[in-house]
């Protein structure tokens, strides 16, 4: 078992639709199918953490609504530990609706996080209590709640002396001393030129794009660029991970597959390399099941995959 970890990140129930491809605007497409399941950023890279063998507490704010019970059963089903859950009963339990184009695998997503954007101070100075009050190392986080929330754990958690891996996603205008408390950063190439300003399409521009998160103070930047990879740079030092090739049905949750795959590698000790391939796999297992937190892989499965065998798709 690994150093211990908290997730701070939104829960939303993920309503998706399949299409043989993503309409275009104005266009109406025939469906192939309707599922409502567990997802959010934070829910599926706690889920996809600790599947990967990760000790993760997921710290999210949920209704008292039905879309609130996806999210503890699932918890319940898979033994992760609830006391980070916060309730309210004065908003509704985010939620998501995601499109899946059938022909390419690629989603569209628009995220209504309702409790996840309402973390008070109180509840940020509880989360605070947690991260500095006892033996976590590795504090992740998303953009799916409150900013204030976020920035407020990032200061707290470097004081603290704890790694902050921050994925910046969805890309948001930030405040621009953050940088300075995040160890780690993971955008993927559209969030890194939202950032940076910086087109991301090969491994030269990555490596501008990781220097512009150097320069504000942050150490690792992992640029995730689909099918090309990742681009992993330490201290201003970068180079191409290559991907696993697999055949994609959803890439929806891929990024969350990563990130928490990331997180089980580096609190167990990995180095910056044979975390980014243990996710690298994690995420590419992902992409082979429809949903985001139900496709997130088992450990064995991703060592597997690491070893070059062939794992069954279900
Ligand atoms: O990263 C994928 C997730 O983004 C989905 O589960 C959806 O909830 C959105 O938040």
């Amino acid at each position: 078992m690994g150093r211990k970890s908290l997730i701070f990140g939104s829960f939303v129930a993920d309503i998706m639709a399949r299409a043989p491809h993503l309409p275009a605007p104005k266009e109406t497409v025939m469906g192939n199918g309707f599922k409502i399941g567990p997802g959010g950023k934070g829910f599926n890279q706690a889920v996809a953490a600790f599947k990967a063998g990760a000790e993760v507490k997921l710290v999210t704010k949920l209704g008292t609504d039905h879309f609130a019970e996806i999210a503890r059963d699932t918890m319940c089903q898979l033994g992760m530990d609830q006391s980070g859950v916060f309730i309210t009963k004065e908003y509704d339990t985010g939620c998501a609706l995601i499109l899946v184009g059938e022909d390419s695998g690629q989603n569209e997503i628009v995220v209504v996080p309702g409790a996840c954007l309402t973390f008070t101070s109180l509840e940020v100075d509880c989360v605070k209590d947690q991260i500095c009050g006892n033996d976590c190392e590795y504090v992740l986080m998303q953009l799916e709640t409150n900013l204030d929330a976020v920035t407020a754990i990032a200061e707290c958690a470097a004081a603290g002396g704890k790694q902050v891996i921050l994925n910046p996603a969805p890309a948001a205008v930030l405040p621009e001393q953050i940088w300075r408390w995040i160890d780690i950063v993971t955008p993927n190439e559209v969030e890194a030129e939202f950032y940076t300003g910086i087109s991301v399409e090969s491994e030269e521009s990555a490596g501008s794009a990781a220097a512009w998160f150097h320069e504000r103070g942050v150490n690792g930047v992992i640029i995730t660029m689909g099918e090309k990879g990742a681009y992993l740079s330490v201290g201003g030092s970068g180079y191409m991970v290559p991907p696993f090739r697999v055949k994609a049905v959803d890439t929806t949750g891929a990024g969350d597959a990563f990130n928490g795959g990331l997180l089980a590698g580096l609190s167990e000790g990995m180095d910056w390399k044979e975390a980014v391939i243990f996710a690298s796999a994690a995420a590419a297992l992902s992409v082979r099941k429809i949903g985001t937190a139900p496709a997130m892989p088992k450990r064995e499965e991703i060592l597997a995959l690491m070893e070059g065998k062939e794992i069954p798709a279900e």
